[in-house]
């Protein structure tokens, strides 16, 4: 099926990357907020009888939500056979049950949303915790990349005996798969979050690893405060200054700075934008555009 790529704001470098491993057009838009904020959508190019392919990273989803649906429903009313979004990050998956009275389980919600309106999903490595699958959030196809191999090829290409540490249980998944394709091993410590900003992390047993260098291992790092408390327990230890690997560079506020006067080294998958990017997923991403929309 022939495959056009529109990039939202921001997405511009992985957009042009995906194009160029998919040799397939990126099509051009104008979008802009009207006078009194609303926001004003039009696809300049031609959708008639191809599938719209919208690269759309979606931290601080909220702003990007509306223009995604626009973009969607306006190339559909133009003739698309189907429209896919690629969302690197995807937002909302660690509301996922109701941990206090009164609150929704806006994973649900936001996966209805999006169902509502494409065709299907790609995205990396969603939180998926409690859920075995997104196909309990989301009802339409949906395919995922991993970014553990790319992961594992940094940490070999960078990093002399490392010891990688998983900063709670949840981790475990991507730590350990990490560890294993890097030869490498690794401990996953235990987490308590009592608030946005308020995490305990179990102090790590490292004496085994002494001549190793930490390198710690998540999925999202948003607030730092996993990693820094993490950061600071190993800070105790005499170990080399550790590593801290992030998938999704999310970064609330100053998360960043943070970390690094933390004491530690950052780097991130390219899911979203960030200084921190050093570990390429663009061809992972198109090779799997290329299967779902059997791209020739
Ligand atoms: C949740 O369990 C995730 O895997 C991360 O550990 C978490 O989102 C990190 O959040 P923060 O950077 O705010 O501590």
């Amino acid at each position: 099926m022939k495959i056009i790529l529109f990039g939202l704001a921001g997405n511009e470098e992985l957009t042009a990357n995906l194009a160029n491993d998919l040799e397939a057009e990126i099509g051009e838009t104008t979008i802009r907020q009207f006078p009194d904020g609303e926001t004003y959508v039009r696809i300049l190019s031609e959708v008639k009888n191809k599938c719209v392919v919208l690269v759309a990273t979606l931290h601080q989803p909220d702003e990007k939500l509306l223009p995604i649906y626009f973009l969607s429903q306006t190339a559909k009313s133009l003739g698309a056979k189907c429209t896919c979004l690629v969302a690197p990050y995807l937002a909302y998956m660690r509301q996922d049950k109701v941990f206090n009275a009164g609150e929704g389980v806006t994973s649900n919600y936001f996966g209805k949303l999006i169902s509502s309106f494409a065709d299907s999903l790609i995205t990396v490595d969603p939180h998926l915790h409690r859920r075995e699958s997104l196909t309990e959030i989301y009802n339409i196809p949906s395919e995922l990349v991993h970014a553990a191999n790319a992961i594992s090829n940094w940490i070999k290409e960078n990093i002399e005996n490392p010891v990688l540490v998983g900063p709670d249980s949840e981790s475990e998944q991507w730590v350990s798969k990490v560890a294993n394709n890097a030869g490498a091993p690794f401990i996953v410590l235990e987490k308590t979050r009592r608030g946005d900003r308020d995490v305990k992390v179990s102090i790590p047993k490292v004496d085994d690893y002494k001549n190793h260098t930490p390198v710690l291992v998540d999925d999202i790092i948003s607030t730092a405060h996993t990693m820094i408390e993490t950061v600071n327990h190993l800070k105790n230890t005499g170990l080399k200054p550790p590593v801290c690997i992030g998938v999704h560079a999310v970064f609330a506020g100053n998360a960043y700075e943070d970390l690094q006067k933390a004491g530690a080294r950052v780097i991130t998958c390219n899911t979203i934008p960030h200084e921190s990017n050093q570990i390429d997923l663009s061809s992972l991403l198109a090779s799997t555009i290329k299967k779902t929309m059997k791209h020739d």
